[in-house]
Parts: C-alpha cells; sequence; structure tokens
C-alpha cells in the first residue's frame, strides 16, 4: 500500500512497514536528526518541518497515514475545539490529515498512558473524533515481547478502517508469536555484540553513556536481568541533560546506542546521525521494526481492496 507517515522520527515503524512491502510516499518529522537518520537510512522523501505548517496539499494521497502522536495536553476533555491550545497541536493535526486525506486506513502508535488520561475520557475522545471523520476504530495493548521483540515495551495501537470499506476488509491487529516461555533474552539479542572498546570489531553507533549505573529500583535504575527481554528502551531523560539508558545485561555499564537499536529490532547497520543524547532519543522513540513489520503484514492482507 501507500503510505504516508507522520511524525516519522528515525523510521522505526516505517522500516517495518517497508519490510512488509509496502511503500511509504511521504513523511515528516521536525527534528533535523531525526530526519538526516531517516534519509541515510530509508529514503529521501522526508520532509523536515512542522507538520503545524504543512498544507493538506502538499501531503499525496494514500492508502493509509500511520504516525505516533507525541500526546501532550491530553487530559483536555475536548481536544479538538480547544483552538490555539499549544499542547493539542499534534494530536489536532493527525485528525486533520486523516479527515482531509481520508485513506483506507490509519494506524497511531501511543503509550500505555493515553488509556487513563483524564480518567479514561481522553481515549474515548479519540475513538469519537475519529468516527465522526469516518472510521471505524479499535486500539489495543501490546507487549512488543509477544511479537519477537527482545523487550517488554507496552504500547497502545489505535487503527481506524474507513467506514464505506465492508467489514471484512477491516484492519486486523496482529495475533502474538510468542509467549512468555519464548521471548527472547536480552542477552540473546546482544551475545554477538562485543564490548564497545574491542578493537577487532568495529559496529557503528556503539557508544554509551557514562551516566552510573545504580540499583535503586525503578525506570532506568534497577538491574537488568540477562534472562529476561530488555526492559522498556526509554527517550526520557535522565535529568542531567542525556537520555536514560538502559543497563547491559552485565550490568557493568549502560548500553551503547548500538545496543539499544538493536533491542528495539534496527539492523545492525542501520546507521544514527546527530549526538550521543540525540541517537538514544530516537532510538527509544521508535516502534520496534519487528513489531512495524507484523503490522505491515496484516495491511498486506487487505491489500486485494485498495488495488
Ligand atoms: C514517538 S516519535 C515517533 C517515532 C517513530 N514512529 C518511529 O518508529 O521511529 C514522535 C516524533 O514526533 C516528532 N514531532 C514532535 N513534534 C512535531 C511537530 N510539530 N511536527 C512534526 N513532528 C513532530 C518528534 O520529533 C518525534 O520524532
Amino acid at each position: 500500500m501507500k503510505i504516508v507517515s507522520l511524525f516519522s522520527g528515525a523510521g522505526g515503524l516505517d522500516l517495518g512497514l517497508i519490510k512488509a512491502g509496502h511503500k511509504i510516499i511521504w513523511a515528516n518529522d521536525i527534528d533535523p536528526d531525526s530526519c538526516e537518520t531517516y534519509r541515510l537510512n530509508i529514503g529521501k522523501h522526508i520532509v523536515c518541518s512542522d507538520i503545524s505548517i504543512i498544507k493538506l496539499e502538499d501531503i499525496p494521497d494514500c492508502d493509509v497515514v500511520v504516525g505516533g502522536f507525541p500526546c501532550q495536553g491530553f487530559s483536555m476533555a475536548n481536544m479538538l475545539r480547544t483552538a490555539g491550545d499549544e499542547r493539542n497541536k499534534l494530536y489536532k493535526h493527525f485528525h486533520r490529515v486523516i479527515k482531509g486525506k481520508k485513506p483506507y486506513y490509519f494506524i497511531a502508535e501511543n503509550v500505555r498512558g493515553i488509556l487513563c488520561l483524564d480518567k479514561g475520557n481522553a481515549i474515548k475522545k479519540i475513538v469519537k473524533d475519529f468516527s465522526d471523520a469516518g472510521y471505524r476504530v479499535k486500539y489495543q495493548l501490546f507487549n512488543m515481547a509477544d511479537f519477537g521483540v527482545p523487550q517488554t515495551r507496552i504500547r497502545v495501537i489505535i487503527a481506524g478502517t474507513r467506514k464505506d470499506l465492508p467489514k471484512e476488509k477491516e484492519f486486523q491487529f496482529p495475533p502474538p508469536t510468542h509467549n512468555k516461555t519464548t521471548w527472547i533474552s536480552i542477552f540473546n539479542a546482544l551475545k554477538n555484540i562485543p564490548e564497545p572498546e574491542d578493537p577487532k570489531l568495529k559496529f557503528k553507533n556503539h557508544i554509551y553513556s557514562k551516566y552510573k549505573v545504580t540499583n535503586r529500583n525503578f525506570t532506568g535504575h534497577r538491574k537488568t536481568d540477562p534472562s529476561k527481554p530488555s526492559p522498556t528502551i526509554l527517550a526520557r531523560g535522565n535529568g542531567k541533560g542525556g537520555v536514560c539508558a538502559i543497563q547491559h545485561p552485565k550490568n557493568h555499564r549502560r548500553m551503547s546506542v548500538r545496543e539499544s537499536a538493536l533491542v528495539q529490532t534496527f539492523p545492525v547497520d542501520f546507521e544514527f546521525v546527530g549526538s550521543m543524547g540525540s541517537m538514544y532519543r530516537q532510538v527509544g522513540n521508535a516502534v520496534p521494526v519487528l513489531f512495524g513489520h507484523h503490522l505491515g503484514n496484516k495491511l498486506k492482507q487487505l491489500k486485494a481492496i485498495v488495488v
């Protein structure tokens, strides 16, 4: 299918969709480093700009729109009507593009917290807004580890099928491929990666934060269990101007950008651009490539109707 990608970041989701056989015809992100990474690894079709200044006519017609809109301002009861409220801006623009472009399908990724924002009213409002825009909407929580990703990352996927499509052409969520007994451990995911200091093997982006390794038992500050999938790779800060990288399974240091990217199932030769903090952030922001591939496979099954 022909896909437009909003808030594309470094392109984790897009790469997964491409691997499933789709074409990303247009992408957008505001962050210059993410756009540079995207151009280098995926393609020159990314437009580096604030979505709020992009006109609908500058976005090509497409079969699907995808994007993980960052969710600031979601505690507002009425998210589309608070004109001028900067905090709802990104949601409003995602909605504007779907409403204006009317793709057959849309897929949006978000954090789990979106489900309990404003006591659950935010997600209800999202479902209603997209239903009013002409879509049958559903959402579900996913643990990436259930899809072969070596990480217990939990995310919500909100998906819409245009109401004029028949019921049997509704987008279906992918079924899990793994369960707790077959989850991929972080030890397994990283077992062939040498220490960054190893002079024999050179890996791109194999640099790491020297932020101290601790065991204070909260996110980003606890020991990594090598026998389990990694905790969620974070994009959020360590309070000292950097990103809080998860500890390496040997717990002697934090994971390098390369290792974090492998846990996010980016290919080993996918090269990130920018400062170390920016690269960690791009990695932590991404939808795991493998999960994107699973979503893409479900879109592929629906392809017959749209050609
Ligand atoms: C959660 S990340 C998306 C990651 C992406 N889905 C992936 O798989 O790699 C959200 C992105 O929204 C971008 N963003 C934030 N504000 C924006 C704006 N006003 N216009 C365009 N992009 C924006 C950020 O730079 C960030 O890369």
